[in-house]
């Protein structure tokens, strides 16, 4: 029978000639998660045995990374902001760039309830996909009054399914285009829209990138659905509301430029995780 240490390495051998950028690391969790053991226990019992299903299921995962599905997607879960989100193909897997996005409305949200005795402070959350943003958000702080909206039916139910297990209950879905079908007034909308170009998206579609392409193409030069976002926004946010959005670097200064052309005050950029800028956000008056 094979050890640990043995399926690991021709893991990391089979992912490297299939060019997989990072084959030790992807073995390590693929076996894991084979095995239903932690990375701990897999590195510090290199030579127990495998047994034969958990080598086959193992095979089967290592083969679907061959064929560039993402580790998250063979796993059915990624961590953001340290919760355990259920993930498929039916939606975007949530980056760790977008964690500034809740970083910075949580420092938003706190500033704005420290200054006021009023009831729970709204928040919306459009593009939700996941819902990584929104249940983040609410799992962070019991207090607000959280509701999210996606065009997606997959999204949707992905989404209730995240609410259920991390929450414990759902939050209030919107089936919307952007924010044209939700109701508001809200204190604050954050949204993560889709910002690459539709060119670089086809790009990807042509090698396989399973990821939905409604979840990534934002038009011509990707900024089609941001600029749509500070168009709607007004209409949705009480008057002070503020508007956090997620943008590539490239866009900030746009996205910026839009928000102050749309009467936003106290327009400012933030940094993700890597100091580039990231997330934008503008207040009403
Ligand atoms: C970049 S993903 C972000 C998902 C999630 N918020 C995150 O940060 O991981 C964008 C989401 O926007 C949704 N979407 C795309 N176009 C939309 C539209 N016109 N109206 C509403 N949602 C849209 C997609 O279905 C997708 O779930």
């Amino acid at each position: 029978m094979i050890t640990v240490q043995a399926a690991l390495k021709r893991g990391q051998s089979t992912l490297f000639y299939a060019e997989v950028d990072t084959p030790l690391l992807d073995a390590t969790v693929l076996l894991g998660e084979a095995l239903g053991l932690s990375k701990e226990q897999l590195l510090t019992s290199p030579e127990a045995p495998v047994q034969e299903e958990g080598y086959r299921r193992f095979q089967e995962f290592l083969d679907r990374r061959c064929r560039g599905i993402p580790v998250s997607y063979i796993r059915r879960k990624k961590e953001f902001f340290s919760l355990e989100f259920y993930v498929d193909e039916r939606v975007l897997v949530p980056r760790p760039d977008t964690e500034a996005l809740v970083e910075e409305a949580l420092a938003l949200l706190d500033r704005r309830a420290a200054g006021s005795q009023a009831e729970a402070l709204r928040v919306h959350d459009a593009c939700t996909g996941s819902g990584c943003v929104a249940i983040a958000l609410q799992h962070s702080r019991a207090g607000l009054e959280v509701s999210a909206s996606d065009r997606s039916p997959g999204a949707e139910e992905v989404f209730r399914l995240n609410c259920r297990r991390l929450l414990g209950r759902e939050l209030p879905f919107h089936r919307s285009d952007l924010l044209k079908q939700v109701p508001g007034p809200y204190d604050l909308i954050t949204a993560n829209p889709p910002y690459l170009r539709d060119g670089e998206v086809e790009d990807m579609r042509k090698v396989g990138w399973p990821e939905p392409r409604e979840a990534l193409a934002g038009g011509r030069d990707g900024t089609a659905l941001l600029a749509a976002l500070i168009r709607q926004a007004p209409a949705r946010l009480a008057p002070r509301g503020i508007l956090l959005l997620e943008a590539d670097p490239s866009q900030a200064a746009f996205v910026r430029q839009r928000l102050l052309a749309w009467g936003f005050q106290e327009v400012e950029v933030v940094p993700d995780l890597g100091g580039r800028p990231r997330v934008i956000r503008g207040r009403l008056p």
